[in-house]
C-alpha cells in the first residue's frame, strides 16, 4: 500500500478489498444477514486504512520474528496521557490508567464485580447492544432510561432519569453516545454526574468515539468535572475507532479511586485478562504519538460523509429521516414512514427490507433496545462512493416498492 508523510493527503476515496481477510464486517455477512452480497455497512468499524505511521510501526514489529507475551511499556502510559491532555484538556495521572483487552470485556468485569445479582443498573436507549444486554446478561435490573427524540436531537428525560438512578448501583454512560450520536454537553454530565454522586451510582462511561466529535461540539469527559465525580467514575477508552485498529483488542481504563482501581485490577488478572496484546500496545502507541493529522483528515472526510447522507434524506422523501450526528460515523435512520408507505409490519420486516430489496447490510434499530424500533443504524467509515451506490440502490428499492 502507498505510504504518506502524516502531512500529504489521505485518500479516502481508495476502495480497499477486504473480503476473506476475515473480518466481521464483509466475512461474517452470510452468518449474519442470510446473504454475502449486500453493501456492508453495519459494525463499527471503517473501510479505510489505518494510518501509514500505525502501519509503519506494526510491520516493523512483525519483522522481529517472536511474538511472546507483552508488557505494557512506559510509552504505552506516558503516549495515553499526552493524548487526552493534548486532544481533550484532561490532565490524568499515569497510575489512573489500567489497560485492558476491550471496553465491553471491562464493562462485563465491572458489572459482575461491583454489583450484586437483581441490582438496578441505569442505561439510556437506544443504546450500543452489548451495553443495553449487560444488566440482564448478568442478572441485575435492566433501568431503561430511554432518550427523547425532539427534530433537533435526542434530549435526557431528566424526570426519568431522576427516578431511575435513585434505584441504580451503577450507571453506564455512553459518551459521546452511540448510536444518537449526541455530545453531551457540560450541564448534561454535570446534572446526570450529580444525581449519581446524590444516590452513591458509580458511573462506567464508555467514551470510545470520543476523538470522533464534529466542530463545534467538543467531547468533555465527565470525570473531568469535579474530583468528588473523578472519584467515583470509571472511564473506559481506546483507540479503536479512532484510528480503524479494533481488530488489535487493546483498550484502557483511566480510575482516581484507587479501590474502584484495584476492583478492575483484580478482576483483569483473575480472568487472565491482564496480559497485553504485542500488537495492539504498538499500535496504540504510534497512533497517540503520530496519528493527529490522519485524525484531523478523517474527521473531514467522516463529516463529508455524515452531510451527504443527511442530505440525501433531506433532498429525498424515501420515508426515512436523520438527525445530524455530533459525533461518530453511525446515523440513526428512523424509517417508521417507511414502514407505513411499505406495508412492513415489525422490526423483521423492515431488516428485511433492507437486506432483500435494497441490498444493504446495516443494524436493526432493535437490537439498540426498545425505543429502537422503526430505526436502523447505518455506518458511513467508508469511501463516499460506497455511500452514493448504496443510498441509490435504496432509492431504487423504495420507488420498486411504493
Ligand atoms: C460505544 C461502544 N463501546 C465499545 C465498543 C467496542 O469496544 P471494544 O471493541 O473495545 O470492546 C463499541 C464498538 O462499536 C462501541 O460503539
Amino acid at each position: 500500500m502507498a505510504k504518506t508523510t502524516p502531512q500529504s493527503p489521505v485518500d479516502f476515496a481508495q476502495i480497499i478489498p477486504r473480503e476473506h481477510t476475515g473480518c466481521v464486517k464483509y466475512d461474517a455477512r452470510r452468518e449474519r444477514f442470510g446473504r454475502a452480497d449486500v453493501h456492508p455497512l453495519w459494525v463499527a468499524d471503517m473501510d479505510f486504512a489505518a494510518p501509514d505511521c500505525v502501519q509503519r510501526a506494526l510491520a516493523e514489529r512483525v519483522a522481529h520474528p517472536i511474538y511472546g507475551y507483552a508488557i505494557f511499556p512506559d510509552a504505552f502510559f506516558t503516549t495515553i496521557q499526552r493524548w487526552l491532555s493534548i486532544r481533550h484538556g484532561w490532565v490524568v495521572a499515569r497510575a489512573a490508567i489500567v489497560p485492558l483487552p476491550g471496553i465491553v470485556p471491562a464493562l462485563n468485569l465491572l458489572v459482575q464485580a461491583l454489583s450484586q445479582m437483581g441490582d438496578g443498573i441505569l442505561v439510556q436507549t437506544p443504546v450500543y447492544p452489548p451495553i443495553h444486554q449487560l444488566p440482564l446478561n448478568h442478572g441485575r435490573m435492566l433501568l431503561e432510561n430511554a432518550l427523547i427524540s425532539t427534530p433537533q436531537g435526542y434530549e435526557i428525560d431528566w424526570s426519568d432519569f431522576t427516578t431511575k438512578v435513585a434505584q441504580a448501583r451503577l450507571f453506564i454512560l455512553c459518551s459521546p453516545h452511540n448510536p444518537v450520536g449526541r455530545v453531551w454537553r457540560r450541564d448534561e454530565l454535570e446534572r446526570m454526574a450529580t444525581l449519581c454522586l446524590a444516590h452513591q451510582v458509580i458511573i462506567l462511561v464508555d467514551e470510545v468515539h470520543a476523538d470522533l466529535v464534529y466542530a463545534p461540539h467538543q467531547h468533555l469527559s465527565v470525570a473531568s468535572l469535579s474530583n468528588e465525580i473523578s472519584a467515583q467514575c470509571i472511564t473506559l477508552n481506546a483507540p479503536s475507532k479512532t484510528f480503524n485498529i479494533a481488530g488489535l483488542n487493546t483498550a484502557y481504563a483511566i480510575i482516581d479511586n484507587p479501590n474502584l482501581r484495584a476492583t478492575l485490577h483484580t478482576a483483569v488478572q483473575h480472568t487472565g485478562l491482564g496480559s497485553g496484546n504485542v500488537f495492539g500496545i504498538t499500535a496504540l502507541i504510534a497512533a497517540y504519538q503520530q496519528g493527529a493529522p490522519w485524525l484531523n483528515q478523517l474527521l473531514h472526510q467522516l463529516q463529508q460523509n455524515r452531510d451527504f447522507v443527511v442530505g440525501y434524506f433531506t433532498e429525498n422523501d424515501l420515508g426515512i429521516t436523520v438527525v445530524r450526528p455530533e459525533a461518530t460515523f453511525l446515523l440513526w435512520l428512523d424509517c417508521r414512514q417507511l414502514m407505513q408507505r411499505l406495508h412492513l409490519s415489525d422490526d423483521a420486516a423492515l431488516a428485511r427490507f433492507f437486506i432483500e430489496r435494497a441490498g444493504l447490510g446495516l443494524n436493526p434499530g432493535i437490537s439498540f433496545g426498545a425505543p429502537g424500533s422503526g430505526f436502523m443504524r447505518l455506518n458511513t467509515g467508508c469511501p463516499p462512493s460506497v455511500l452514493h451506490t448504496a443510498l441509490a440502490s435504496l432509492n431504487h428499492s423504495i420507488s420498486e416498492d411504493n
